[in-house]
């Protein structure tokens, strides 16, 4: 049965999926870089998302090879998909992932701004959704038939569908490196009271792996 996933969500030791000040300089906010240092290096991440060859194997690997798997449909929030803020000046942003996304699925993109949808090279086509994040679910598993639906993040879209009782497992990376400010993810989340436990965990040179289910 189709589930909605979150995969390979970065999270620092204190909890912050972006470090403040996000921009076009600071796609991740300032220090953000640093969590995705397992994630980097990995096969899947330089084959599927850098389109290089070579690569590390192993656990992170694992892990970042499962988030690419199984999936129809994808959803995110405006501030993952780019740096503009408040209604779209044009439509000359089309995200961070050049011409051909590591997508390849339509992708749905929460927003309170209106624009039409973005048709990219190599089957990804991002929508912009304002009416919610239960209207993207259903469109989105709409679209992704007897698969699976990921959000890609940042930890504002990630909170909300917790909230909202949605999120059938996430797999978390915790990495080895603090930020102070940023975006939170646990802030005010009880996710004991919300019914998740961890049903695994791999500890790595570079991030600490758990999967929680309910
Ligand atoms: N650590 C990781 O693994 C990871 C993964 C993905 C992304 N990121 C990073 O996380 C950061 C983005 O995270 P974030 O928490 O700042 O934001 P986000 O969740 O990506 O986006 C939040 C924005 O999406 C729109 N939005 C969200 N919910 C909505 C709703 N219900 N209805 C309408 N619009 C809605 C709003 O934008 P508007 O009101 O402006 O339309 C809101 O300000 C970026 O730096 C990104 O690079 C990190």
């Amino acid at each position: 049965m189709s589930k909605l996933r979150v995969n390979a969500f970065t999270v620092s030791a204190d909890g912050f999926g972006a470090g403040p000040d996000q921009g076009r300089e600071y796609p991740l906010g300032r220090g953000g870089e640093a969590l995705h240092e397992w994630l980097i290096p990995t096969l899947t991440f330089q084959r599927d998302v850098q389109r290089k060859a070579g690569g590390t194997t192993g656990p992170d690997n694992d892990f970042a090879e499962r988030s690419f798997q199984n999936h129809g449909a994808w959803i995110m929030g405006r501030n993952m998909f780019g740096p503009v803020r408040g209604p779209w000046p044009d439509h000359e942003w089309k995200g961070w992932w050049g011409a051909n996304p590591p997508y390849h699925v339509p992708v749905f993109v929460l927003t309170h701004h209106p624009r039409p949808p973005l048709e990219m090279q190599g089957g990804t086509t991002f929508h912009f959704v304002t009416d919610g994040i239960e209207a993207a679910l259903a469109r989105a598993r709409d679209a992704a038939g007897e698969k699976d639906v990921r959000i890609g993040g940042g930890a504002a879209t990630i909170r909300q569908y917790l909230q909202a009782g949605l999120i059938d497992e996430l797999h978390l990376a915790i990495s080895p490196v603090l930020l102070g400010r940023g975006e939170p993810l646990f802030a005010g989340i009880d996710l004991t009271a919300l019914g998740y436990r961890v049903t695994e965990r791999v500890l790595t040179g570079t991030a600490m792996h758990l999967v929680l289910a309910r």
